[in-house]
């Protein structure tokens, strides 16, 4: 028998306000068909001032510790991925781990931009298998709204806010983490960046893209990452019951399905409804797929992301 990371269970958050096309067309010099045809967009939400990066983490973290039926305080660990923190420092998952009420337990956060869950996911996954910590609350969680340039119509119609959490636990058996596969090119920095820091300007500062050409890594390092982590089980596309992909955009959704062979429908998609949710886009998409009923114990799952530094990755879980 071996030890893996078995997802017990899934939640995610959204801020109240929802935001349609047709909405931010009043705002910015845009329009519904634009942002439809060429990125499958239909809506995002949008965090008001009492939302923030930790409250939307903890709503999530909370939904799925109910759905895992087990207690705050037996969780171990908590990694947070973010890239929109609610501080410099103290890390946001301290901050979900006070709003959880646990008292003790290791909590940390990763910046890996929209690639985030799927290092949160790695990072806990090893801390799971080599016995640092048996139960795992893994989160994505964002306030992209908070870091975009609202004038930019070419990046602010494309990002929304939410979170989405899993609970691991280690178990001895067949299910759980099977593989993970992480990459990153620091040579592509300046491609996805925010212009501001605190070593740097002193400033938050906000999203600067070069999507046509993230667009073009993206499809061939995403089939190539999902590619190696199926390699990596010994199973086939064939073997796929489900791809939840980073939503960032529907036309890099279907290439990278075409790409590998797999058919449209096996792929999870709500880049129509909450836009590109950076690291809270995997773990929201899962969790609407688990609810909704299409995703069962026992299916085989790849996630898949890449974003900004340029970082991409991949996991296959059985569930
Ligand atoms: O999550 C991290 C990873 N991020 C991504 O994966 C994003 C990847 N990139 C993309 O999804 C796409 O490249 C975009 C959706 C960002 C852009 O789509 P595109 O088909 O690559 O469009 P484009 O940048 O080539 O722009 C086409 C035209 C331009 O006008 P001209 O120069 O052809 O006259 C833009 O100015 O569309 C114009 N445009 C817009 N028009 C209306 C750009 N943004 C808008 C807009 N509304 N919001």
């Amino acid at each position: 028998m071996t030890l893996r990371s078995v997802v017990k269970g899934t939640g995610s958050a959204l801020p109240k306000r929802s935001v349609s096309n047709a909405e931010l067309a009043a705002q910015v010099d845009t329009s519904d068909e634009w942002i439809v045809e060429r990125t499958g967009i239909r809506n995002r939400y949008i965090a008001d001032d009492s939302e923030t990066t930790a409250t939307l983490a903890a709503d999530a973290a909370r939904k799925a510790l109910d759905a895992a039926g087990i207690a705050a305080a037996d969780i171990d660990l908590i990694v947070l991925a973010t890239a929109t923190p609610d501080q410099t420092f103290p890390a946001t998952a301290t901050k979900v781990q006070a709003m959880l009420g646990i008292d003790d337990c290791i909590a940390f956060d990763v910046a890996a931009v929209c690639t985030g869950f799927l290092y949160a996911l790695s990072v806990a996954d090893s801390m799971l298998r080599s016995g640092n910590a048996k139960r795992a609350i893994v989160i994505g969680a964002e306030t992209f709204s908070r870091i975009l340039d609202w004038e930019d119509r070419t990046t602010c119609v494309l990002f929304g806010d939410g979170a989405g959490a899993i609970v691991l636990q280690a178990e001895e058996g067949e299910a759980g983490i099977l593989s993970t596969k992480l990459h990153a090119d620091g040579r592509h920095n300046g491609l996805l960046y925010v212009d501001g820091g605190p070593s740097t300007t002193g400033t938050v500062g906000k999203l600067r893209m070069k999507g046509r050409e993230v667009f073009r890594h993206a499809v061939v390092n995403l089939a190539d990452v999902l590619g190696e982590v199926l390699a990596a089980t010994g199973l086939t596309a064939a073997d796929v019951d489900w791809v939840v992909p980073h939503q960032a955009n529907a036309r890099i959704l279907d290439a990278t399905a075409r790409k590998l062979g797999l058919p449209p429908e096996k792929v999870i998609v709500t880049v129509d409804r909450h836009a590109n949710t950076s690291a809270a886009s995997v773990p929201l998409a899962f969790d609407v797929a688990v609810r909704d009923g299409r995703i069962k114990r026992g299916d085989l799952l790849v996630l898949e992301a890449m974003g900004g530094g340029f970082t991409w990755g991949a996991a296959a879980i059985r569930y």
